[in-house]
């Protein structure tokens, strides 16, 4: 089939990609000259582990190709996927729908042949149908160009793997034709048996701010057991991995620590509060307003241990701080609470080095008046602690004896509960963790 992208973000570009590889002819576009022409180049314009090699392949097939043009993908596309960003309008909760509206705005007065257009975005329930009537008015198509919903559900890290063998498929239309179309976009999925659940447009864009509420509350959950465990001298881990063995439970998103951030989770659950408020049912959601007030304190909580592991101030102290995209395998580092961390330290006097090998550009570029090392150990040279913060597995694979040796006093915080802290401890670690008794 002939599919456009549009929006080539850490959800479009992957996506375009994944369309290639399957075997379709794929535009992508993005408004973004600079993003466009590195794809057009193979390069991706930021960090997502596979996706180089699938760029270079489908390239390499002739199969995929990038532009800015909304037009051409109009004239080009049987099936156009909207993947552009709805971030956090400033000084409100709720999202920011105008790329969305822009794209819909800009693709619908040249879409004059019958098309599918195919929202992915995470959206407030109710914009779909918005969409819909837009998309049937401005087409010259008219009722031909129609409008279904497929939210995705990839996470940064693992999202070429997400996309090319996602868990369901879902699919919002009262559409028959809509159906069968995306049933051919989709169709080695399907025969590789991953169900596929048609709703309608507003379940389908529910099923993604569900999913990610229920998530985020996971993690706000352990994250609230953590602060009990902390009042009481239990660990965290050790009550994570007894309770994730129910498998009604399950272990998987019960890590205790420095809790979510990302382009996800905490804009989706304020969204999502935010609508529920224009809905009238605030109360029905009202349990997020806490779940986001626990994640922030995790943040608080971390600032507070590395104080206190200092011994009280932070006012001349150097801290190394390990990791600064928002979880690990990712560059991304909006709203990453590693940063958040880091920034509120610097702010309370301390001097502060960051590593991160993937993410350094994006945090320098945004945080310019941290510093930052290009080696873990050049980040802890002079430390009077250690924060890890993003759990990369290169932290867990760092010598502890060596490492010590660079420092000025070798203390660790390890807010991701993910180190071998028995093994830091011998190597004559001071070592603090989030949710688990000081030893
Ligand atoms: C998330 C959803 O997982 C994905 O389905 C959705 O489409 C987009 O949002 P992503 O933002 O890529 O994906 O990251 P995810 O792996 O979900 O992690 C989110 C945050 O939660 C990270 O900051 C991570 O560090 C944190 N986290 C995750 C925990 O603190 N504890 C856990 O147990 C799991």
């Amino acid at each position: 089939m002939r599919i456009t992208v549009i929006g080539t973000g850490y959800l479009g570009a992957v996506h375009a990609a994944c369309m290639a590889e399957i075997g379709h002819e794929v535009l992508g576009v993005d408004v973004d000259e600079l993003k466009i022409a590195a794809l057009a180049e193979g390069r991706p314009p930021f960090f997502e582990p596979g996706l180089a090699d699938l760029l270079a392949r489908t390239h390499a097939g002739g199969r995929l190709r990038f532009s800015t043009s909304l037009r051409e993908a109009a004239e080009f596309g049987e099936v156009h996927f909207v993947c552009v960003g709805t971030p956090q309008r400033s000084g409100s909760f709720a999202a920011d729908l105008s790329h969305i509206d822009a794209v819909v705005d800009g693709l619908g007065p040249h879409l004059s042949e019958p098309c599918l257009v195919v929202g992915k975005s995470t959206v407030p329930v109710g914009t779909a149908a918005r969409l819909a009537g837009r998309v049937a008015d401005l087409a010259p198509a008219g009722d031909a160009a129609e409008l279904a919903w497929n939210p995705e559900f990839l996470r940064e890290g693992t999202a070429v793997r997400d996309t090319l063998e996602p868990d369901r498929l879902v699919v919002g239309t009262g559409s028959a034709r809509a159906d069968a179309m995306l049933r051919e976009v989709y169709a080695p999925m399907i025969e590789a048996g991953t169900p596929y659940l048609v709703t309608d447009l507003a379940t389908a864009e529910l099923v993604k701010v569900a999913a990610n509420s229920f998530l985020a509350t996971k993690i706000s959950y352990v994250n609230a057991m953590a602060e009990i465990c902390e009042a009481t001298g239990a660990d965290v881990t050790r009550l994570a991995e007894a309770i994730g063995l129910d498998d009604r439970i399950g272990s998987r998103f019960l890590s205790a620590g420095l809790g979510f951030g990302g382009g996800c989770l905490p804009k989706d659950i304020r969204a999502f509060l935010a609508r529920g408020e224009e809905l009238g049912v605030e109360r029905s959601l009202r349990f997020l307003r806490e779940v986001d007030e626990i994640n922030m304190r995790c943040r608080q909580r971390t600032v507070d241990a590395a104080r206190d592991l200092v011994g009280g101030s932070f006012l001349g102290k150097r801290i190394a701080v390990l990791g600064a995209a928002f979880k690990p395998d990712s560059d991304d580092i909006r709203d990453s609470p590693a940063l958040n961390v880091a920034a509120v330290i610097k702010l309370q006097g301390a001097h502060i080095t960051v590593h991160d090998e993937e993410a350094v550009d994006n945090a320098r570029a945004a945080f310019p008046h941290l510093d930052y090392a290009l080696e873990p150990a050049k980040a802890c040279e002079g430390a009077d602690a250690v924060l890890h913060l993003t759990e990369w597995r290169q932290y867990r694979e760092l010598d502890p004896a060596r490492l010590a040796a660079v420092t000025r006093t070798p203390r660790l915080l390890d807010a991701r509960n993910a180190l071998d802290l028995p093994h830091w401890r011998n190597a004559g670690w001071t070592v603090r963790a989030l949710g688990r008794p000081a030893a």
